[in-house]
C-alpha cells in the first residue's frame, strides 16, 4: 500500500503565474504588465483597506469564524445568517464543499477545461471526475443533463466561466435545473458575477434560492482583494450547517473579514472597476480580432483566445514575456491551444496589443 494515494500522486501542484519581480529579474525589464490572473488592475478597494487598518488591533485574539461578515452579507441579501458562509477565498469554501459532501463512490460532473482550482480540488478527493465538452466555448447544459448518473453528487458550473468568459442564460439554467435530481448539489461559482449581472440574460442565482444549489462569490476579483483570501457562499441552511462542521473554525482571518465588510460598502470602487473593465474589454475584443486572433466574446474581466496549437501558445507567451507582458497559457486547464488575457488599465491593454501586433508580424526581440 503506497503512502500517497494514486489520485494525489497524479496531481500537478498548482503553478502560479510568474510574479512581476521574477519576470523583471529574468528578462532584465524595468516595467512588467501582469495580465495573467484576473486581478483588478486598479488595486484594492480603498474602503476595504481602511477597514483592515481599523481592525488591525487585538490580533492576539482568535477570529470569530466569520460571523461579522456573515451578518453583513445576510442583511445585504435579505437572508438569515444561517444561509451564509464565508471562507478563505471562494476556493476555501469549495474545498469545504468537497470534504463535506463527497463519498468514495460519488461522481463530480462539469465541463471539460473547467476552472483549474475546482479541477484540482475535486481530483484530490479521488472520486470519479466526469466532463462533457464545451459547446462553442459555452457550458453544454443539455449534455451535462444527459450525463447525470445515479452516482453524480456535485455538478460544478461557473457563470461567467473561467477561462472562456462565457455565460449561460437564465432560460438555459432554468431548463437545466429541472433535469437535476434533488440529491445532486449544484455549485454555482459566480466569482465574476459583478461583471455580468447587468446583462439581462444573466441568471443571478440568488433569484432562485433552490435547496440543492450553493452560490459562491469572492472579494478577489472586482474588489481587488485576491491577496487577502476572502470569499462567501449562499445556500439552504442545512447545507451551510454541515459545511460549518468541516470549515476550519478560525477561517477567515480577522483582517480578511474586515476587508470584506469594507469592500461591500465601496460602491464607488465597484463602479470604477466596472467602467474600466468594460472599456478595456471592448478595446481588447476589437483589437485582438483586428490582429486576426480567434477571440471568445467575454462577459468577465478577461478574454480567451483560441490559437492553432500549443507551440503557437508557447511562442506568444514567451515573446510577450520578453516584452514585459505576462498572460496565462491554458494548458493546465486542459486547453493547451488557448491563452487567457486579463483586462488591464487602458495603458496596459495598449501595451499588450502593441506587443502582440509586433509578435504576430514576427518582429522578434
Ligand atoms: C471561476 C473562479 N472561481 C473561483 C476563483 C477563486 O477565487 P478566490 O480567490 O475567491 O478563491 C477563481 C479565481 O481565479 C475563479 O476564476
Amino acid at each position: 500500500m503506497p503512502l500517497v494515494p494514486y489520485y494525489i500522486e497524479s496531481l500537478q501542484p498548482y503553478k502560479a503565474g510568474k510574479t512581476i519581480n521574477e519576470v523583471q529579474r529574468e528578462y532584465g525589464l524595468t516595467r512588467v504588465v501582469k495580465l495573467a490572473s484576473n486581478e483588478n488592475p486598479l488595486g484594492s478597494s480603498p474602503m476595504a483597506m481602511e477597514e483592515i487598518h481599523k481592525r488591525a488591533t487585538n490580533l492576539h485574539l482568535y477570529p470569530n469564524g466569520g460571523l461579522n461578515l456573515r451578518t453583513v452579507l445576510a442583511m445585504q441579501y435579505d437572508l438569515k445568517v444561517e444561509n451564509v458562509i464565508v471562507g478563505s477565498g471562494s476556493e476555501g469554501i469549495m474545498s469545504n464543499i468537497i470534504r463535506t459532501f463527497l463519498c468514495d463512490d460519488d461522481e463530480v460532473l462539469t465541463t471539460e477545461g473547467a476552472f483549474i482550482g475546482f479541477q484540482v480540488l475535486a481530483k484530490s478527493r479521488g472520486v470519479a471526475y466526469k466532463t462533457v465538452p464545451y459547446n462553442n466555448w459555452h457550458y453544454d447544459l443539455p449534455a451535462l443533463s444527459e450525463h447525470i448518473t445515479e452516482h453524480t453528487k456535485i455538478i460544478y458550473l461557473a457563470n461567467p466561466n473561467n477561462p472562456t468568459g462565457t455565460i449561460f442564460s437564465m432560460h438555459e439554467f432554468e431548463a437545466f435545473y429541472k433535469t437535476v435530481p434533488e440529491r445532486v448539489l449544484i455549485i454555482l461559482d459566480e466569482a465574476y458575477f459583478e461583471y455580468a449581472r447587468d446583462n439581462p440574460r444573466y441568471p443571478d442565482s440568488m433569484h432562485y434560492r433552490y435547496d440543492n444549489v450553493i452560490t459562491l462569490r469572492t472579494f478577489s476579483k472586482i474588489y481587488g482583494l485576491a491577496g487577502v483570501r476572502i470569499g462567501y457562499g449562499f445556500a439552504h441552511e442545512d447545507l451551510i450547517t454541515n459545511l460549518l462542521k468541516v470549515k476550519l473554525p478560525f477561517e477567515p482571518s480577522t483582517l480578511a473579514q474586515a476587508a470584506g465588510i469594507g469592500a461591500l460598502r465601496d460602491k464607488e470602487f465597484l463602479h470604477k472597476s466596472l467602467e474600466i473593465n468594460s472599456r478595456g474589454l471592448e478595446f481588447l475584443t476589437h483589437s485582438l480580432k483586428e490582429l486576426g486572433l480567434h477571440i471568445v466574446p467575454s462577459e468577465a474581466n478577461f478574454i480567451m483566445a483560441v490559437l492553432d496549437n500549443e507551440e503557437e501558445v508557447n511562442y506568444i507567451f514567451e515573446q510577450l514575456l520578453r516584452r514585459g507582458v505576462v498572460i496565462r497559457p491554458l494548458k493546465a486547464f486542459g486547453l493547451p491551444h488557448c491563452i487567457r488575457i486579463t483586462v488591464g488599465l487602458d495603458e496596459e491593454n495598449r501595451i499588450l496589443v502593441d506587443a502582440l501586433s509586433k509578435i504576430l508580424t514576427k518582429e522578434l526581440v
